[in-house]
């Protein structure tokens, strides 16, 4: 167990202090069924502005806003089209974050002065406690982004999130330990700006999953769903060079579904069963890697529809080359 100084474990009482904290100003990383966050009260400037020093982020991208559930959804967001609240009753609580027209009190230092808002009502019951009752002392919600620093890989672990930023947080800051993520990556985000909905990051959610709750725009939504290039191509990306493939490279590390053998000669990292549980498990799995000083990591990409997708889209951005071509 890491002897982290910020390490609480969860129960009434800390999660009780974890919102208490947050009203203070001090920061709070906490689970979710994604990944870990870092939270601080969304209408703090100075609070927020902690996030973007502690993960080294530059202040013109957005935190999304966990807030406890979909009736709070109108204080922070304005001209809510129907299909944006027909997901909402569906996947909410969960790894769906929407992006909406923002209202008065979402301010530019959350929103990276943008004019919209990104909303999300996680499911894991410690997030889901932490928010009710900071909502319940505050009248506010907490932004967060994971807790990792700019460019790293997310935690899925309390543990990893005291490595990640441990060094930057205050002696008053707390990392709340709820066990392991259960998804193990980040929320579907999806773009509600338009007469469609669009999505920007794969996740859990599907895009079949949006398609089935609002099938009357269907022929629109398959023309307008595009990939979400975000400014910075790599992403999520440990030390270690990402191969997807299937290369052999004698003592390098090797990850893929269980029913793909491992080349001679390579270490295999990981035998997930499911295309859940390499998304579960794909970011442990790169911090493995580097726990092991490997210099490569081969990843087989599962191939389905689903979170297979956007397991994809995470290799696909952990490949990218560090130096430009
Ligand atoms: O699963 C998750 O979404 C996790 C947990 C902690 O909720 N959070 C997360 O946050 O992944 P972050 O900040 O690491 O990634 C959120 C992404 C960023 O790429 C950000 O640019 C985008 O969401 N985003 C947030 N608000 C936005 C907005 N108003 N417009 C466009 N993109 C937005
Ligand atoms: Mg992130």
């Amino acid at each position: 167990m890491s002897t982290s100084p910020f390490l609480s474990n969860c129960t009434a009482d800390t999660i009780r202090s974890a919102a208490a904290a947050l009203k203070a100003g001090h920061l709070v990383a906490f689970p979710t069924e994604t990944v870990y966050g870092l939270g601080a009260d969304a209408r703090n400037p100075d609070a927020v502005k902690r996030i973007y020093q502690v993960k080294g982020r530059p202040a013109d991208h957005p935190l999304i806003v966990h807030i406890s559930s979909i009736n709070e959804i109108d204080k922070w967001a304005l001209d809510i089209p129907e299909y944006a609240l027909k997901l909402a009753r569906e996947f909410w609580p969960g790894a769906m974050t929407l992006i909406l027209k923002k209202s008065e009190i979402a301010k530019d230092f959350v929103t990276g002065g943008q004019n919209t808002v990104g909303l999300r009502v996680p499911s894991h019951p410690v997030a889901n406690a932490l928010i009710a009752e900071f909502e319940k002392i505050s009248n506010s919600a907490i932004a967060a982004p994971s807790a990792n620093r700019f460019g790293q890989i997310s935690p899925t672990c309390a543990s990893d999130v005291s490595a990640e930023i441990g060094n930057f947080l205050s002696s008053t800051d707390i990392i709340l330990d709820g066990g392991r993520s259960n998804i193990g990556i980040e929320s579907t985000i999806i773009d509600c700006t338009n007469n469609v909905p669009r999505i920007l990051r794969n996740g859990s959610i599907t895009h079949e999953d949006v398609l089935r709750i609002n099938n009357d725009l269907q022929s629109q939504l398959t023309k307008t769903e595009v990939k979400f290039s975000g400014s910075f191509e790599r992403h999520y990306a440990p030390n270690c060079k990402v191969i997807v493939g299937r290369e052999s490279i004698q003592g390098e590390g090797f990850l893929a579904l269980n029913t793909i053998p491992t080349p001679q000669g390579m270490i295999r990292l990981g035998y997930p069963e499911s295309d859940d549980e390499f998304a579960r498990s794909l970011y442990s799995t790169f911090r493995l890697a580097d726990s092991m000083h490997l210099k490569s990591l081969v990843v087989v990409e599962p191939i389905g529809p689903g979170i297979a997708k956007a397991i994809r889209e995470r290799l696909s951005k952990a490949s990218y080359p560090l130096e430009s071509p």
